[in-house]
């Protein structure tokens, strides 16, 4: 297996590394436009090799895109991060001409590589990405809801003083505040979380959830990268060990939940395929209208890629 992480900034390096330490394959590589960065990082992750003893084999490339043929799985991180008081729609002009011109150049060398997307913002770059490769929806996605499952199973652990290991969640949505935790699909070790808390306690850490990214912002002045790169690193791992683990996943929507023509939070099936599978809860009414309300958000910037698309064609 060999896997290319686009971006070796906070999110693509430490995407690398876990992938590195879990040896999720034989070879990764490192790719970004800055001179050196790539190759630097990925020696210093080589030599933790005899020290973590992983075989894994690291390296790095400014921007040479022939290192990265052949490549099963594409990891897409480059571009800019949020900074305080900014929303992850205000990167879109910035990052969606990185997002394509990186997928072009990937693509290019690996034409049947799954294509994960973690830059933001998330669900129009992973449109983005799926615009610019030409290949089937199941093999072009994008990381959000592992991580915000992540941060709300974390906080919920440290609500309940219990394992995070123990806690199940599922959300929908797009990777923004409007994102939808879903309570009556958490469980904690099978038991509803509804059991275990005050409606009230919950309701602070749906919300808490919701606008976690910015809540690192804020204290870091940057967005988080150790969650995001290992959430990636998760995916990744699903699909080259063919897994088929059920993640919520930024996933084409062809008519499912009612949507169409959209990339939205799901949970979905990933195996050596890619998304193997779109599944669909029965949501309530209140859900649904959450999961609208989000998918009207999306597409507002979906529109205002095509648009940018349209005046540049
Ligand atoms: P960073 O600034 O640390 O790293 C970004 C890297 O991309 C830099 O090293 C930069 O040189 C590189 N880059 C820029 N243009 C490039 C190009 N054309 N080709 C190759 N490399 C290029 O930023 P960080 O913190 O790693 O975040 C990366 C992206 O991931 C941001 O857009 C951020 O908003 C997003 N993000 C998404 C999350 C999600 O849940 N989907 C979570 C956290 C971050
Ligand atoms: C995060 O949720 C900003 O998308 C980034 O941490």
């Amino acid at each position: 297996m060999k896997i290319t992480v686009v971006g070796a900034g906070n999110v693509g390096a430490t995407c690398a590394n876990v992938i590195a330490h879990r040896e999720l394959a034989n070879e990764v590589v490192l790719v970004d436009i800055k001179e050196g960065t790539a190759e630097g990082k990925s020696l210093d992750m080589w030599q933790t090799a005899p020290i973590n003893l992983y075989d894994t084999r690291m390296t790095g490339s400014t921007n040479d895109y022939a290192k990265t043929a052949g490549s099963d799985v594409v990891v897409i991180t480059s571009g800019l991060p949020r900074k305080p008081g900014m929303s992850r729609d205000d990167l879109i002009s910035t990052n969606a001409a990185i997002v394509k011109t990186v997928t072009e150049n990937a693509i290019k060398y690996s034409p049947d590589a799954i294509f994960i997307v973690v830059s933001n913002p998330l669900d129009v770059m992973t449109y983005c990405a799926y615009l610019t490769a030409k290949v089937d929806s199941r093999k072009v996605f994008g990381m959000a809801g592992i991580l915000d499952t992540a941060r709300y199973r974390a906080f919920l652990a440290e609500a309940l003083d219990v394992s995070p290991k123990d806690i199940q969640a599922m959300l929908l949505g797009g990777h923004g505040d409007t994102m939808v935790p879903l309570p009556r699909y958490t469980t904690v070790s099978g038991i509803p979380v509804t059991e275990l808390i005050s409606d009230e306690k919950l309701e602070a850490i749906v919300q808490r959830t919701k606008v976690g990214g910015g809540e690192l912002v804020n204290l870091m002045g940057t967005s988080a990268w150790y969650a995001p790169g290992a959430a990636a690193a998760q995916m990744v791992e699903s699909i080259v060990r063919d897994q088929k683990r059920i993640f919520p996943v930024c996933a084409w929507l062809n008519g499912e939940y009612g949507l169409k023509d959209i990339y939205l939070g799901v949970p979905v099936k990933l195996g050596k395929n890619g998304i193997e599978e779109i599944i669909e809860l029965q949501l309530n009414d209140a859900e649904m209208q959450l999961l609208k309300d989000s998918a009207k958000a999306v597409k507002e910037v979906m529109d205002v890629l095509d648009r940018m698309n349209n005046q540049n064609s």
